[in-house]
């Protein structure tokens, strides 16, 4: 076990947690973050996305002692009142179906318009191409960032 103080949301948050636990677990399980989701657990459907210093990156394959005192951001920290653009767009075109990978989508799509506020068509595709939605809803995923690019 180890002490680890991390930059989640804004907030500085103590865990004492074995080095290697991933940071999801330790959001999940140890902060009662439960944003955040739980799909594959080997880096490979993007439900577990967060960023890191603004970045998409998957939380289920990051050991927490390689964080340090970079930025966490997660699904509750992404704005105050659920009023980020993208969530707006998400609502605007009724995006989910399930839910349960949308987290982990709207996570890719803001920091993909955080990087790059008017992406064309290939570069969303390129973009989102990685997170994984069992119910199919890629169409609509596709349309909401365009809109929020748009919107932006
Ligand atoms: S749970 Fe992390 S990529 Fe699937
Ligand atoms: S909305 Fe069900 S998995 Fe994407």
């Amino acid at each position: 076990m180890a002490t680890f103080t991390l930059n989640i949301n804004g907030k500085k948050q103590e865990v004492d947690v074995d080095p290697s636990t991933p940071i999801l677990w330790v959001l999940r399980d140890h902060l009662n973050m439960v944003g955040t989701k739980f799909g594959c657990g080997i880096a490979q459907c993007g439900a577990c996305t967060i960023h890191l210093d603004g970045t998409a990156t998957r939380s289920c394959t990051l050991p927490v002692s390689s964080i340090g005192d970079k930025k966490i951001t997660t699904i509750e920290g992404l704005s105050e009142n659920g009023d980020h653009p993208v969530q707006k767009a998400w609502l605007e075109v009724d995006v989910p179906q399930c839910g349960y990978c949308q987290a982990g989508q709207i996570m890719t799509a803001s920091a993909l318009l955080e990087k790059n506020p008017n992406p064309t068509d290939e570069e969303i595709e390129t973009a989102m191409n990685g997170n994984i939605c069992r119910c199919g809803t890629y169409v609509r995923i596709r349309k909401a960032v365009k809109i929020a690019s748009e919107s932006k």
